[in-house]
């Protein structure tokens, strides 16, 4: 399939768009810095903290698994068996978090939650975090999936 070219220029902090891209659903979440303070706090309580068992292209690093920690792109297919999860924004804290979840992407078809890298929690079916596509900046407001 064709590249898909994406404006961020309109793009709002905490705001998340879907584009398709070779027949799937790609979103592309512009952080807020309290959404990325959040990603190094609960690696404990994921199952592929490194994202190392997990599809990404060698250029996204650490736990933003992106380029820029702004802005995140991640096919929004939940690895279990394919549902389209949502993203909750609300935040807390790694030590709040017992059972409970401090936000991100939920997959209501079988109760799989990820972070806001879409890496998935413990005791979720999917086995690994969702798939980051090829992507690259054309320019800073210019993304290119790809
Ligand atoms: Fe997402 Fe089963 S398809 S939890």
């Amino acid at each position: 399939g064709a590249p898909v070219e994406v404006d961020l220029s309109k793009l709002e902090a905490g705001q998340q768009i879907t584009v398709e891209w070779r027949g799937k659903p790609v979103w592309v979440l512009k952080r807020t810095p309290e959404m990325i303070a959040q990603l190094d706090k609960h690696d404990g309580f994921l199952t592929d903290p490194q994202s190392s068992s997990s599809k990404q292209p060698d250029y996204v690093k650490g736990p933003g698994r992106s380029i820029s920690p702004e802005v995140f792109v991640v096919e929004g297919v939940c690895t279990h068996l394919g549902c389209s999860p949502t993203l909750k924004r609300e935040v807390g804290a790694a030590s709040d978090m017992g059972n409970d979840w401090p936000g991100g992407y939920y997959c209501p078809c079988h109760n799989s939650r990820f972070d806001l890298s879409a890496r998935v929690f413990k005791g979720s079916p999917a086995p690994t975090n969702m798939t980051v596509p090829p992507h690259r900046f054309a320019s800073a407001t210019h993304l290119v999936i790809g």
